[in-house]
This record gives C-alpha cells, sequence and structure tokens, in this order.
C-alpha cells in the first residue's frame, strides 16, 4: 500500500524536485501540498508549488497557501539561493489550477482527520505551518504517522555558520516538533550534502528527451550556480528529495537515534540543531531518527525513475 503523505514546502529548486519524486512514485499517494514562506515569499511558493505539479501532469492534488511568517519574528527569505520568483532558471507552464481556498493549517487539518489511516507529513520548508497545527490542535498527533523533516545538521549549517535555512527560518516551530510527542524523522544538511547532482546526473536529466527532464537539469544549472557562489560547491545539493526517497524506498537512508533540540536564543546560534549522537546528555531520551548515510547512487537512480515516468505520461 502507498504511504499517504502530505508535503508542506517552499519550492525552491529542491522542493520541486521533491514534489516531482512524490509525483512520480507509486510508493507513495501525495493527499496534498501545503506551502510556507522560506526560499521566498509564500505567494511565490505556492504559484511555484502548482506550476510544478502542473508540469508533472497533476491536478487534482489541492494546494493551500500557509504561513508568510514564523511563530515569532520576522522571515528570512532563500531568494539569495533560488531566485526572485523562488524557482528561477527555465520557463513554466501556466498554472493549469488554482490553489484551494482553504490556508495550510486548515487543509493540514482537514487531511488528517479524514484520511482512515495516520498520515506522514514530509516538511521541506521551515516547519511553520506544522508547527502551528500540533500547538493549536494537540490531539491530532495520533493522526500523523510521523513528521519527517528536512532540516538542521549535525554539523555545521547553511544560512549561519552553524544554523541550517529551515531551522533558521523557524526554531520556535521546529521546537514545537521536536517537543510534540510525535515520531520524527531528521534529514539535514550532514546527508543532504551527499546528494549532488553532479555532471552525470545532471546530464541524465538533460539526455531525457521530454519537458520534465530538461526543466530539472536546468533547474539544476541555476541551482548548481548558486551553490559554486555562495558556498564554494561543485555540484549542488538536492536536499529535500532526500525526504520522499525514504519514504519511497527506506533503503535509500541509513539513521540513528539521538535526542535533537533546537537553539532558540544564542548570540550566534539562534537556529542551530543540537544533536546528541554520542549521548552526552545521558538524562535526553532520544526524540527523533536522523539520517546519516545515502546511497547516492540509489537516490539519482529513484529520482530519475520518477522525473521519466512523469514526462513520458
Ligand atoms: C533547505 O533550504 C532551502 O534552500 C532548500 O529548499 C532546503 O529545504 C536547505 O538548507
Ligand atoms: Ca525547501
Amino acid at each position: 500500500m502507498p504511504v499517504p503523505i502530505v508535503i508542506d514546502c517552499d519550492p525552491g529548486h529542491d522542493d520541486a524536485v521533491a514534489l516531482l519524486l512524490a509525483a512520480g512514485s507509486p510508493e507513495v499517494d501525495l493527499l496534498a501540498v501545503t506551502t510556507c514562506f522560506g526560499n521566498c515569499a509564500v505567494e511565490d511558493a505556492t504559484r511555484n508549488a502548482v506550476q510544478v505539479l502542473t508540469l508533472a501532469g497533476v491536478t487534482d492534488v489541492p494546494v493551500a497557501q500557509g504561513a508568510a511568517a514564523p511563530l515569532a519574528g520576522q522571515p528570512a527569505l532563500g531568494n539569495y539561493v533560488h531566485g526572485a520568483s523562488g524557482l528561477d532558471g527555465p520557463p513554466m507552464p501556466a498554472p493549469a489550477f488554482d490553489p484551494v481556498a482553504e490556508d495550510a493549517v486548515t487543509l493540514l487539518a482537514r487531511t488528517l482527520r479524514e484520511s482512515d489511516e495516520p498520515v506522514t507529513l514530509v516538511v521541506t520548508g521551515p516547519m511553520t505551518n506544522v508547527g502551528r497545527l500540533l500547538r493549536d490542535q494537540p490531539d491530532i498527533a495520533p493522526s500523523v504517522r510521523e513528521v519527517i523533516f528536512m532540516g538542521g545538521s549535525t554539523e555545521r549549517g547553511n544560512h549561519t555558520p552553524t544554523a541550517e535555512f529551515n531551522a533558521f527560518a523557524d526554531p520556535e516551530a521546529l521546537d514545537v516538533v521536536l517537543t510534540s510527542g510525535v515520531p520524527v524523522r531528521m534529514v539535514g544538511l550532514n546527508l543532504t550534502h551527499q546528494a549532488l547532482a553532479t555532471p552525470e546526473v545532471v546530464q541524465r536529466m538533460a539526455a531525457m528527451e521530454h519537458r520534465v527532464g530538461q526543466t530539472c537539469a536546468a533547474w539544476m544549472g541555476f541551482f548548481g550556480g548558486s551553490y559554486q557562489r555562495i558556498w564554494e560547491f561543485e555540484a549542488p545539493p538536492v536536499h529535500d528529495p532526500c525526504t520522499v526517497a525514504a519514504l519511497v524506498d527506506p533503503a535509500t537512508i541509513q539513521w540513528r537515534e539521538a535526542f535533537v533540540a533546537v537553539e532558540l536564543t544564542g548570540t550566534w546560534t539562534r537556529g542551530t540543531t543540537v544533536v546528541d549522537l554520542y549521548r552526552r546528555y545521558p538524562d535526553r531520551t532520544p526524540n527523533a531518527r536522523v539520517a546519516m548515510t545515502l546511497d547516492a547512487g540509489r537516490y539519482w537512480d529513484l529520482v530519475l525513475r520518477a522525473l521519466d515516468r512523469l514526462g513520458r505520461r
């Protein structure tokens, strides 16, 4: 049986690939998509999500717009990585459908409450929508199979020297989720920096004789340029689809249980995840499974298989 999921995202080049991986993988059932500020303003993220689903030929998955700002403080935006639109690069198809009128938290709650089985929440942007849901409706927790999110790191950061962007963008919301008691899996930079779109991978996308593959190859060109300019990477790490890959083929990622917390204060470290891999806080029970090792060959085979399936449809 396919795993029922909702993707809460801020597309974003790598979020876009995550949506395509989900749309093109029969192992998951994409029930809804919700959006958040993050890589761009939330209105741009919503438009991008609809256009990516349109590219995939998916017009029956509801898309709801969510938070424009975090639970506390001002929004941090990632346009410096993803461009003015949040998804700069190749031209996109005109949206084939409209977002629903409900907001993201309402659609998340309704999807969870109406489902016959618990639903996995895949979060690839700031945690604001899911944090708000679990803070305001804690009775919904049993309907959440797990929250699997891209964010944080066992090592260093990217938006600041120690904080990863999604965790930095709404640490209070991430804290709500980490302390909620809901099963959590964290896919941080330590894992996603193993998911590099090498020239060989981009070549495999470009060689597909359809718009889905070629659009992805062009996205990697834009995203790769940002990663080279800002972080001196030779190939861009395609973070967000790692969350979906873990559901499509569990053998893709190896995990470790750990206590995870996020810094809410700190002169320099707000938004930094603290991951206790070696039980240095013996009184702290592990509250998450943390992604450690990626089988990159297997990962790219899954992503390319999904893109090709969508492009040939
Ligand atoms: C995360 O931030 C965004 O740039 C990406 O979409 C990803 O979700 C990586 O730190
Ligand atoms: Ca993202």
